[in-house]
């Protein structure tokens, strides 16, 4: 038996379980198991691959994606640069890094917008926001980071409610706080939404709800916006890709 999972904690309702059960139900891909390891402590994660010898790849969630990197043995040359890893490849007991987020995310925003190349802003800075500012640096679009508690060339919340000018010039704003996710769906990241025009495109990358009040948001003002769905299913098939190479 091939086996394969997911590390995080907690792991409520995973989408990945889901997503590659239904993949090898519907391609009628024989022998492969996918099993979630929700671990209290990522130290429990040498626990899951003694019990798992059969393991070949695993999927990395919240909160593991930087704490899991000391336990591996190489990492892939964009999940360097990253900082974050969400997959996982074992072969030969030797454990590759890898990040799907970046793929996923890098994948899907091409196809949503194009050869458009609008100034960005990036909510939140947790593991997901290093694959989108890595994707937007790869694609040639110019970003700001925004933080709750700003370091380095990151602005605050405060920063885009006293000068409108970052909005008027930044009409792509991704989402990767978790604000906005089920069961909190009021939850929306503090940005002056009174600011957002027809110019504005929200990426979303909260999945559950399809349309996350910070999405309705910007389509009331005459704008567009996108989930993570996209994004969340190129990740998957790109992790599988890797753990059948
Ligand atoms: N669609 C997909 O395929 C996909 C893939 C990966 C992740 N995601 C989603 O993206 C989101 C972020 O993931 P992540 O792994 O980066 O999460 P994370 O490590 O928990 O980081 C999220 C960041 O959001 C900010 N944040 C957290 N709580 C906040 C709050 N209450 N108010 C304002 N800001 C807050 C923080 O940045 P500051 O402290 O700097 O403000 C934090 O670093 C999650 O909802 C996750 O489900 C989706």
């Amino acid at each position: 038996m091939r086996k394969f999972g997911l590390i995080g904690f907690p792991l409520g309702h995973s989408f990945s379980k889901k997503y590659f059960t239904a993949k090898f139900e519907r391609e009628n891909i024989q022998g492969c198991r996918f099993d979630l390891y929700e671990i209290p402590k990522i130290g429990d994660f040498e626990d899951v691959l003694k019990e798992n010898p059969e393991l070949e790849g695993i999927a990395v969630t919240i909160p593991y994606k930087q704490q899991v990197i000391p336990f591996l043995d190489t990492l892939d040359s964009a999940c360097k640069v990253i900082g974050a890893v969400n997959c996982i490849k074992i072969k030969n007991q030797k454990l590759t890094g890898y990040n799907t987020d970046y793929i996923g995310f890098k994948h899907s925003l091409e196809i949503w917008i194009g050869n458009h190349k609008p100034k960005a802003l990036v909510l939140g800075t947790g593991g997901a926001s290093k694959a989108v500012m890595q994707a937007l640096k790869d694609l040639g679009i110019q970003y700001l980071s925004v933080s709750r508690s700003p370091s380095g060339n990151q602005i605050s919340y405060q920063d885009l409610k006293e000068n409108p000018s970052i909005l008027k010039q930044h009409h792509l704003i991704i989402n990767s706080t978790p604000l906005g996710t089920y069961p909190k769906v009021e939850g929306m990241p503090d940005i002056p939404i009174d600011q957002l025009t027809s110019k504005h495109l929200i990426y979303d990358l909260v999945y559950n709800p399809s349309e996350t009040t910070l999405m309705k948001a910007c389509i009331n003002a005459g704008g567009k916006s996108k989930n993570g769905q996209d994004m969340l299913e190129l990740q998957a098939e790109a992790a599988w890709k890797i753990w059948n190479e």
